[in-house]
């Protein structure tokens, strides 16, 4: 695939099929990884793959399986949600969490080490590891796409980490800043509308001067 398709496909999928991913693109896909700039020059990412369907399920125990129609509602208003695309794509993300990770073929679990208290940094340096590891869970979201698959992700919730960490076993200096659902997206899987953004309004030559083109 052609690289600004690539980048064009890339869609947050939260519907999958049931689909065999082959070890070796799981490979490929992480490896794509392991491409991405880092800012201390060690990658010292980890990789948890979880296939087993126990152990999958162990892992998203603690994930809720939906939410009321009133309580979304409540969270629209807790989180500030006005904008009427955001909305939508809340209420259409929200009551999938679980099953958007327990369909999808496999679940990885990316880690990076952290040796600063992340929730304490003194300069933005000391959120370095994170910001790096985000720059190779792009390239895994981009690899999947090329190889023809999708990816869902969650941000762990109160405990989901600390709960992520028990069942599987990482170390403690090691933070997983994701749940990540790799699979094969279904016929209807629904995309959430990407809020269409004038990008020359949003370059600034030379200082923040409004555009005049
Ligand atoms: C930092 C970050 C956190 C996100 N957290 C979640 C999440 O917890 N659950 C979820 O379903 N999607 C999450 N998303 C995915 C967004 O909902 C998605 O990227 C957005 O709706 C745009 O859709 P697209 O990825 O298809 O372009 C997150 C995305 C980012 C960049």
């Amino acid at each position: 695939m052609e690289f600004y398709e690539v980048i064009a496909k890339r869609r947050t999928v939260r519907d999958f099929e049931e689909a065999e991913i082959a070890s070796e693109v799981i490979e490929r896909i992480i490896e794509a990884g392991f491409k991405a700039p880092t800012n201390d020059h060690m990658r010292d990412w980890h990789f948890i793959v979880i296939d087993d369907a126990e152990m999958k399920a162990k892992v998203l125990d603690i994930i809720p399986r939906g939410i009321s129609a009133d309580d979304m509602e409540q969270l629209l208003r807790d989180w500030n949600l006005h904008d009427p695309v955001q909305q939508e794509s809340y209420r259409i993300a929200v009551p999938k969490q679980y099953r958007m990770l327990a369909d999808a073929s496999v679940m990885i679990a990316p880690l990076f080490k952290q040796n600063v208290d992340i929730l304490k940094p003194e300069n933005l340096s000391h959120l370095n590891g994170f910001a790096s590891i985000w720059c190779c869970i792009e390239n895994i979201f981009l690899a999947a796409t090329a190889e023809g698959y999708a990816c869902s992700f969650r941000i762990p919730l109160g405990d989901e980490e600390n709960h992520a960490k028990r069942v599987l076993g990482f170390p403690d200096d090691y933070l997983m800043p994701c749940f990540i659902g790799l699979g094969k997206p279904g016929k209807d899987a629904k995309r959430i509308i990407q809020k269409s953004v004038d990008v020359k309004s949003r370059i600034h030559r030379n200082g923040w001067l409004p555009n005049k083109e």
